[in-house]
């Protein structure tokens, strides 16, 4: 993760301008791909000094910011009400909450991953899709069985089959939740131009924990690439009939268990992943 401290120095009679368009800039800049933060400040004794604080997830991302169209007509607007040059610093984190952390790109990617559910109709590239899957043939497996088999849907059609007929199921066991899923408007991979379903080798024992093995590879990898994903436990209810399950392309001898949903983020949501218990952990040394 990457912050900026950006300060800036409004000219006394311009600042009130400066912060319309900072505020224009803080808008836009939130809705960007990789954006953990954006946010204005202003010095409690000396209003005309302006801060934004931001947050990249990486440097990457930042360099895409400045090369944004906002940021290029913004950025000059604000300059010229400005009375002296900006300070801009930029920082690589290396504590987390106050505490000294061990922190690399693995670690980050995995603190960072969370499940995505909007995504933009353009399809992900070739070269993308492979390593994602390369990442689930890489996961561990109960005596290396590597009992899986990967099967990627990209026809618009049957992944809304899938969805409508795993809704239907949904309201027939009377569950009120699932009822509410099914009730919603957005199919159960919310639109997601790939769908990696993700079959488990019949007589194998631990296929269900091998696959899951697997899922969470592609999803560490999809986040890895910049790139949205859910894992989507619900198109079990597609998967038990028999009959629709054969339309999912396999070899013999391989159940369907589990789907993700892959594509690019529609847009970086400001919170991190879903809250985190950590009283979980127990140590006998
Ligand atoms: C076995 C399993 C099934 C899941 N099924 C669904 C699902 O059908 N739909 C969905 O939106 N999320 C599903 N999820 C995602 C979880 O809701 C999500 O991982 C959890 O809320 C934590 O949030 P995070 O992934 O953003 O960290 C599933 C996760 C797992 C492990």
């Amino acid at each position: 993760m990457i912050k900026v401290i950006a300060k800036n120095f409004a000219k006394e009679d311009k600042v009130e301008q400066v912060i319309a368009l900072a505020k224009e800039l803080v808008a836009k800049s939130v809705q960007e791909v990789g954006c953990l933060k954006y946010e204005l400040y202003q010095e409690e004794h000396t209003p005309r000094e302006l801060v934004i604080l931001e947050e990249w997830e990486t440097k990457e991302h930042l360099d895409k910011h400045m090369a944004s169209a906002h940021f290029k007509s913004l950025i000059p607007q604000m300059s010229a009400l400005m009375d002296k040059e900006p300070e801009i610093n930029t920082y690589q984190i290396l504590t987390v909450k106050g505490e000294d952390k061990i922190e690399n790109e693995v670690l980050r990617v995995i603190r960072n991953r969370k499940s995505t559910r909007t995504y933009q109709s353009e399809q992900i590239r070739e070269d993308e899709l492979e390593a994602i899957i390369e990442a689930g043939i890489q996961a561990p497996s109960a005596n290396n069985g590597q009992p899986w088999h990967f099967t990627t849907i990209q026809n618009k059609e049957l992944i809304n089959h899938i969805s409508s007929k795993s809704k239907e199921l949904m309201i027939e066991t009377g569950v009120e939740a699932l009822i509410k899923i099914a009730k919603s408007p957005v199919n159960i991979f919310y639109d997601a131009p790939t769908v990696i379903v993700v079959s488990g080798k019949e007589d194998v024992r631990s296929a269900i924990v091998d696959c899951s093995a697997a899922i969470e590879n592609m999803l560490i990898a999809a986040e890895s690439l910049h790139i949205g994903a859910v894992w989507v436990g619900l198109a079990k209810f597609f998967f038990t009939f028999e009959e629709e399950s054969a339309k999912i392309d396999r070899p013999a001898g391989y159940k369907p268990l589990f789907a993700i949903a892959v594509g690019y983020k529609k847009k970086q949501s400001t919170s991190g992943p879903a809250a985190r218990n950590h009283e979980v952990k127990t140590y006998m040394r």
